[in-house]
């Protein structure tokens, strides 16, 4: 053992003797195992009460507040993951100070008598950047992330002995909170490869969690691909689920083993573009209730979510769904850290359970306060933010740049185009702006599957600008390979005179502007010198700051809904990314980051603000849209005639809430799958699906990356947030619905983005949520 870990164990079991330690936590070395069909701490059954909290999300003089706020209801253990690229933003230098000072969380917990789950990853998911993953192992282009690739391995390695150096010396077993840790997070919605998931297995024990238990987390419907024998195994499903269902797959695998849902989704996280997702109160605690009473453990994901700070936000896939900067992901304690209508209902079912009188629900850690209206006056272009410059014959991402995030600004001198023109971006990531000679010429947008955009005439010389703005990388499925910046070719066609002519744009400059407080300063500072002229563009992007006073301090939430997209930092903290689109509106400022007197915001807003006014609330805004096009797919115009096509396959779906497969015949080519829904399950007018894939002749799926809704006719966009493409986001706990009220038959019409080989569709009702009726009656349609 280390000196400074045997300082933290001899720090730690004094706080226990002088009896700040919380009662239950063990002091002197403990035990955490399995028994028949329960857990086993220090011998004796025990169920695990379990409240998800990710340490940085929550600022950390606001720790303490939420371990208690969990504890008030019910809770006896924290759960965490460990998020692998804040601790090492660079190669090789690791961070666990101050608010990454994982070992210091633990040790809250167990002063205030909780028992610690950690989940070190290396990969988490979590709606996180790159799932925790470090962009900088992108710089190996040809990396194969979560396999047994030999750097990727050696990083996991380093990074896990690291983790190890911290939390193996706070397991139970000398005397610490942390009573299990996982392997790896549900690879089964990754792919199959025991091996890897093994070796990650190994590397865990070798940092040092030598005896603590390990488990592995995974989905009913996948978990045996992966599952190791060694390993207990547990569940993740969310609020609304069949219990027995969810477990039934495992019970007869392992019948005398203990049950845990090691995920159990409270709510459920937002995307940039879409309603804020809310999930039932009763239907959480119902589902709460029923696995007390059988002795079933489980972890509640999220307790509380707090904020994605900075540019920590991840993104979903398939498609591109960038989450948004709050992770209130309508958990029983709110995203400031206040006791929801949820959190005071699940209480008094987690009271029935509990050993004696729960504790009250401590007071907030500061009061909630608003700032009038005030302007940020003081401006800088964009330009003025860029770090450094380089050319290559073609343009280079953000890795190759060595540049995490940020935004990049590429220009390229044109050839003559004498007549009007498309260009195409292959592959901008992520929101791009398309200049020539300084006017705004148009913009992709990811989120939208947008790649092309219509040119007027150019002249030769002209210099076309590319302003790329990378959002968080995908968190997600197989995408997580996520290049940021102009990943592939940019091309303008024209027809000149009859002939189709294209242009590959070649010698590109690329100027970086890093995002990060420092660089924001620089920039309104005057930045870097001389801004050449091919840079001055007809924008009001750029940096802005402004100063309010505070004569006293509290939590607020920043206003931006006047401004375009970009990122705030307020006293230096970045805060975290806006965009005008909503849901959300305003930015949680935690009051911890405030001070009496003078207080600076600056923002970086890379599309230009309307107006240049901010404000701060008493409360937050996290559903209002402000969509350029409304996000339905019920544009009269794409909706298909299918009165004289002839259906590929016609038939019933079984009531089973399990995948089924819908074999078409013989193989169909085409570009669209239209799903014709003539019935519901339940005999009512609303249907829903969980998931869709489409086989190809020889019954392999089809990859969904490039997957949109092409029409629906009906979306339940509200609360719950169940539109078409929800149906092909790889979460089988989301589903799309029709409205009630709208007559059937219903029809969801996918474009899967070029023609495909289509023999079979396989379709999953919703699992999770048993009041939604799956689909009865179908005909399906390939053209
Ligand atoms: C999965 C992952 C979590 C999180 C949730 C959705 O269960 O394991 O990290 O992404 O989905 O919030």
């Amino acid at each position: 053992m280390q000196k400074s870990s045997i300082f933290r164990t001899l720090v730690l079991s004094l706080a226990l003797l002088a009896g700040t330690a919380g009662a239950s936590a063990a002091s002197d070395g403990g035990t955490f195992t399995t028994g028949n069909k329960t857990f086993l701490l220090n011998g004796k059954p025990f169920v695990v009460k379990a409240a998800e909290l990710h340490y940085p999300r929550i600022p950390r003089p606001y720790w303490e507040h939420r371990i208690k706020m969990c504890k008030a209801l019910g809770m006896n253990t924290v759960c965490l993951y460990v998020f692998w690229n804040i601790h090492e933003q660079r190669e090789d230098q690791f961070d666990f100070t101050g608010q990454n000072d994982i070992a210091e969380f633990c040790r809250l917990a167990q002063k205030n008598g909780m028992y610690v789950i950690v989940r070190p990853g290396p990969y988490v998911c979590a709606e996180w950047e790159m799932g925790g993953l470090p962009w900088w192992l992108l710089k190996k282009k040809d990396i194969r992330l979560r396999e047994q690739d030999p750097y990727f391995m050696e990083r996991v390695e380093k990074f896990m002995a690291k983790v190890g150096e911290q939390l193996a010396p706070l397991t139970i077993q000398r005397g610490g909170p942390i009573i299990m840790v996982q392997v790896e997070n549900e690879y089964g919605s990754y792919g199959e490869d025991k091996p890897y998931v093994a070796a990650i297995r190994d590397i865990v024990r070798k940092s040092g969690f030598t005896d603590v238990a390990l488990f592995q987390c995974d989905w009913a419907s996948n978990f045996t691909r992966n599952g190791l024998d060694d390993l207990m195994w547990t569940m993740n499903f969310g609020t609304g689920s069949n219990i027995d269902d969810q477990f039934r797959h495992l019970r007869e695998l392992r019948p005398d083993a203990p049950l845990m849902c090691s995920e159990f989704w409270s709510g459920w996280f937002d995307k940039w573009g879409a309603r804020h997702e809310t999930r039932p109160a009763a239907d959480m605690v119902a589902n709460i209730d029923e696995m007390l009473s059988k002795g079933i453990s489980f972890s509640l994901y999220m307790t509380h979510g707090g904020t994605s700070f900075g540019h920590w936000a991840g993104a979903n896939s398939p498609g591109f769904a960038p989450d948004v900067t709050s992770y209130d992901y309508d958990a029983p304690i709110n995203e400031y850290g206040a006791a929801t209508p949820k959190y005071y209902t699940l209480r008094e079912t987690m009271q029935k359970y509990a050993d004696g009188k729960l504790p009250s629900v401590p007071k907030a850690p500061a009061q909630l306060i608003s700032v009038p209206k005030f302007e940020l006056k003081e401006y800088v272009p964009l330009s003025f933010g860029i770090d450094s410059v380089c050319s290559a014959r073609t343009p280079l991402t953000f890795e190759e740049l060595d540049m995490g995030w940020g935004t990049v600004v590429y220009s390229t001198t044109l050839p003559e185009v004498a007549k009007s023109g498309v260009l195409t971006l292959n592959g901008a990531h992520d929101y791009a702006q398309v200049y020539i000679d300084g006017r705004c010429v148009g913009r992709t947008d990811r989120v939208r599957n947008e790649t092309t955009i219509a040119l007027p005439p150019v002249k030769k010389g002209s210099v076309m600008t590319i302003v790329v703005e990378g959002m968080g990388r995908i968190n997600f499925g197989r995408a997580i390979k996520d290049f940021k910046g102009l990943t592939g070719d940019v091309a303008i066609s024209a027809d000149i005179d009859g002939d189709d002519v294209t242009w590959n744009l070649k010698d590109w400059t690329m100027r970086t502007i890093p995002d990060s407080y420092e660089n924001a300063v620089k920039a309104l500072a005057g930045g870097h010198g001389d801004v050449p002229s091919e840079l001055k563009l007809s924008t009001r992007a750029g940096y802005y700051r402004g100063t309010f006073n505070l004569k006293k301090v509290g939590d607020t939430f920043l206003n931006m809904e006047k401004w375009g997209k970009g990122q705030v930092y307020v006293n230096g903290h970045a805060i975290g990314r806006f965009w005008r689109i909503g849901p959300q509106q305003t930015l949680f400022v935690p009051g911890c980051w405030l001070k009496k007197g003078s207080n600076e915001v600056v923002v970086l807003d890379v599309v230009g603000p309307q107006e240049t006014e901010v404000w701060c609330q008493n409360k937050p805004e996290l559903d209002k849209l402000q969509l350029e096009k409304s996000n339905l797919h019920n544009n009269p115009g794409d909706r298909p005639d299918l009165n004289s096509a002839k259906p590929s396959a016609t038939g019933n779906f079984s009531s089973a809430r399990e995948w089924q497969t819908v074999k078409l015949g013989s193989a169909v080519k085409g570009r669209y799958i239209a799903i014709e829904c003539l019935g519901a399950q339940d005999g009512g007018d609303v249907v829903s699906m969980a998931e869709i894939y489409a086989q190809d002749a020889a019954g392999k799926r089809i990859d969904r990356n490039s997957w949109t809704v092409k029409y629906a006719d009906s979306e339940d966009a509200a609360g719950g947030n169940h539109t078409g493409d929800k149906a092909f986001d790889l979460q089988e706990s989301t589903y799309w619905s029709t409205v009630s009220g709208v007559s059937l038959p219903h029809l969801l019409v996918i474009d899967m983005g070029k023609i495909q080989t289509v023999g079979a569709i396989e379709y999953l009702p919703c699992t999770t949520q048993t009041s939604v009726s799956g689909i009865k009656g179908y005909k399906i349609y390939i053209y």
